[in-house]
């Protein structure tokens, strides 16, 4: 017998429904996913594991990039071994690539072990998943740095990404550690982070997802960035307490190799992974070379969207009904904000060119998204519209938003400022208010 409550019930359906698109679009894709050390001693990876054998298990091609930083402390702390930096990196000597060999072997039998584990108990009957590795890494010495030889602490020379591909075509999962070989036969120890963007953006990735414990990015004002662009992240003062540098270097360098997407998700609370890829706010942040919200011109495409958008407006009377016919004529009109292919706004714009004037109308926006300024970029952007179309005002007919329009630098006007072609279809028994906003040139 089932053990949710009703709640949980209708939660679960409305979440299932939010989360249908996804489960597609995430269908065949290769996603690269990075985990720290940390992250595998701490009280969420199990249910992490949990969480990447189900994006297997809906057909995502997953190459795994585990680090082993806290675990090869430990083991050079018990053998004594002190640890010698050069700048930012480590001295690896001979004793201790012995101690990062054994560390970054345990933590790699810990995730293996974790897959079959999870894997084992979800599929009854079926086997665990598959989980493939090997020498696809080549690495070269780092060198000496400001006199000290760095030993073997290596750099990324070269992926095999021939063989990455043949291998997700036959495993469920590709487990890639930080560990590279040289062809003279030697191993070198590797940063993981920058492992995982390597191989990201080689493989071009349609997802590099970066667990880190702290991956909200606020700014100044205190206001959470959920997406940004590369040049949004340059341009924005960022608060402190946010992603460490080399976590926001690392998503940074994957937008320039390519990679589709990238999310900072929460390493610390358990389920950031599935909320971030499978709801349409998620809830860590995610950095793309695109725009995340798409402001444009509306295509015949967007006719559906927009029904489902102002239907409900339509039916409470606060917008003029239209049917689909007269919206599909009309759609060049349109101007659409699309968020992950989610309507979130909708406005248009009707010339009147001997007038001077153009009209706003069927401005809305969705009721989830309210509030957040998408109305004011709406207008703005209808505005520039009307404005390109060389007219040198605009106005609005409204019932219930005033006050909205009047903050816009609209302004009241009596029935006799509309063009006479608009006088003549004015509704008498919606009563509507009229505003009118000269535009700036
Ligand atoms: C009017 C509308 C487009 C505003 O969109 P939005 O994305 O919420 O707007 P913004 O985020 O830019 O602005 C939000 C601010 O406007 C205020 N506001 C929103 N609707 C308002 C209204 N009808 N009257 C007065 N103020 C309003 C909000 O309270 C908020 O103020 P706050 O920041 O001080 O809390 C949206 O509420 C909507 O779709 N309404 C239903 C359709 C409609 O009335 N369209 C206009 C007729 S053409």
């Amino acid at each position: 017998m089932s053990k949710l409550s009703p709640q949980d019930h209708a939660g679960f359906v409305r979440w299932m429904r939010e989360a249908s698109p996804y489960l597609r679009a995430h269908r065949g894709q290769t996603f690269v996913v990075y985990l720290g050390g940390d992250l595998v001693a701490g009280p969420t990876f199990q249910h992490v594991v949990q969480d990447l054998s189900l994006l297997t298990g809906i057909g995502v091609k997953l190459v795994v990039v585990h680090g082993a930083r806290p675990q090869v402390e430990d083991r050079l702390a018990a053998a004594g071994i002190a640890t010698r930096m050069a700048g930012d990196l480590r001295v690896t000597d001979s004793a201790a690539l012995g101690e990062v060999k054994q560390a970054v072997a345990a933590v790699r039998f810990t995730i293996e072990a974790q897959f079959a584990h999870a894997t084992g108990q979800r599929q009854p009957g079926g086997g665990a998943i598959r989980i493939l590795g090997g020498n696809f890494v080549v690495a070269r010495p780092a060198g000496v740095i400001g006199g000290i030889d760095l030993q073997f602490t290596g750099e990324l020379r070269r992926i095999d990404i021939a063989g990455l591909r043949a291998q997700l075509e036959h495993a469920d999962l590709v487990l890639l550690s930080p560990l590279g070989y040289s062809p003279t036969g030697e191993l070198f120890s590797l940063n993981a982070l920058e492992l995982a963007t390597a191989v990201a953006g080689e493989l071009a990735a349609g997802k590099l997802v970066l667990f880190t414990p702290t991956p909200e990015i606020r700014d100044r004002s205190g206001r959470a960035l959920r997406q940004l662009t590369p040049p949004e992240i340059r341009a924005t003062e960022i608060a402190e307490g946010g992603p460490p540098a080399p976590v926001l270097a690392a998503a940074l360098r994957a937008c320039k190799l390519g990679v589709g997407r990238v999310h900072l998700v929460s390493s610390v609370d358990d389920g950031s992974l599935l909320l971030e890829l499978f709801t349409r706010d998620g809830v860590g942040t995610m950095f793309s070379d695109a725009p995340f919200d798409q402001l444009r011109r509306a295509t015949i495409d967007d006719v559906g969207g927009i029904l489902d958008l102002i239907e409900p407006l339509e039916a409470s009377g606060v917008l003029v009904k239209r049917s689909r016919e007269k919206l599909e004529i009309e759609i060049d009109h349109f101007t659409v904000m699309v968020r992950d292919g989610l309507t979130v706004a909708c406005g248009a714009v009707y010339p009147y060119p001997s007038d001077g004037m153009s009209e706003l109308a069927c401005i809305a926006v969705h009721p989830d998204y309210r509030s957040a300024g998408f109305g004011a970029l709406l207008i703005a952007a209808l505005e520039r519209r009307a404005a390109e179309a060389g007219v040198n005002s605009v106005f609005v007919l409204t019932t219930q938003a005033t006050h909205w329009f009047q903050e816009h630098g609209y302004v009241k006007q009596g029935l006799e400022s509309l063009p006479m072609g608009r006088q003549a279809l004015y509704n008498y028994q919606r009563n509507s208010l009229v505003l009118s906003k000269t535009l700036a040139r």
